[in-house]
């Protein structure tokens, strides 16, 4: 099965905060965690006024809607059709939904911030990580701001993991194509891939409160200034 099968697999489930994977031990996210999460990306990104945000790989729309109150017009991107048909029949026209791919999308237009939230670890290769922040540049105004939220951090794997093991069996299952959680991303390897796309990138440690802190990190990213 491959992720946007996976996703649209997802999409079947009862609970919105299910079908995007947002469980916390077991149960779906509560809806105060995340309206913090929401109030959180918006300081990260210094969202404000007019500001167009692209939000991409939008599930089916709880977190971008959430963002709405902090900027200007939002435009949502997901490669899950079912994810984002949801997202249109819940949540309406005033956010501009389409179904395209991370690495392939082309909107013709540049935005103040882009978000890519809880999501990098789908693009498993070093070459597809390089495919969607070179698109994500391309959609970036001169001054803009990028926040990729939520990474899995190769340093704290085995704290996702718990053990030898567990660790052993999640290689396993990603050889043959059954790993549901995608790549852990080495901090450096990722900064060094942003430079390659022109994009400068400070990796942050997540507060203590956030849900997946003890495994996470977050980048934000500019572009990179030439002297
Ligand atoms: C864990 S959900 C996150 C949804 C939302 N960003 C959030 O924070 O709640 C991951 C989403 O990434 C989307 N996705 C994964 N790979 C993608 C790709 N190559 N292009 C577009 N969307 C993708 C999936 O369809 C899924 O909706």
């Amino acid at each position: 099965m491959n992720w946007q099968e996976f996703w649209n697999s997802k999409a079947a489930q009862v609970n919105p905060m299910d079908s995007v994977g947002r469980t916390v031990q077991g149960k779906a996210m509560s809806d105060l965690t995340l309206h913090k999460i929401a109030d959180l990306i918006a300081s990260q990104l210094h969202l404000q006024g007019q500001d167009q945000l692209l939000d991409v790989c939008c599930g089916n729309g709880e977190l971008t809607l959430l963002l709405q109150k902090f900027g200007g017009q939002i435009t949502a991107v997901d490669f899950s059709p079912i994810l984002i048909e949801q997202a249109q029949n819940k949540h309406g026209s005033q956010i501009n939904w389409h179904c395209a791919d991370a690495t392939k999308f082309d909107f013709n237009q540049q935005f103040d911030c882009i978000l890519l939230y809880f999501s990098f670890q789908y693009f498993e290769s070093n070459k597809q990580a390089l495919a969607v922040l070179r698109n994500l540049s391309k959609h970036l105004k001169p001054d803009g701001r990028i926040l990729i939220g939520d990474i899995p951090d190769a340093a704290q794997k085995s704290i996702y993991y718990k053990g030898f093991l567990a660790m052993l069996k999640s290689n396993y299952q990603r050889l043959l194509g059954k790993n549901d959680m995608g790549k852990f991303w080495c901090k450096k390897q990722l900064i060094a891939l942003c430079k390659k796309a022109g994009l400068e990138a400070l990796a942050l440690d997540q507060q203590a409160w956030q849900p997946y802190a003890n495994y996470r990190f977050d980048l934000f990213i500019q572009k990179s200034r030439r002297v």
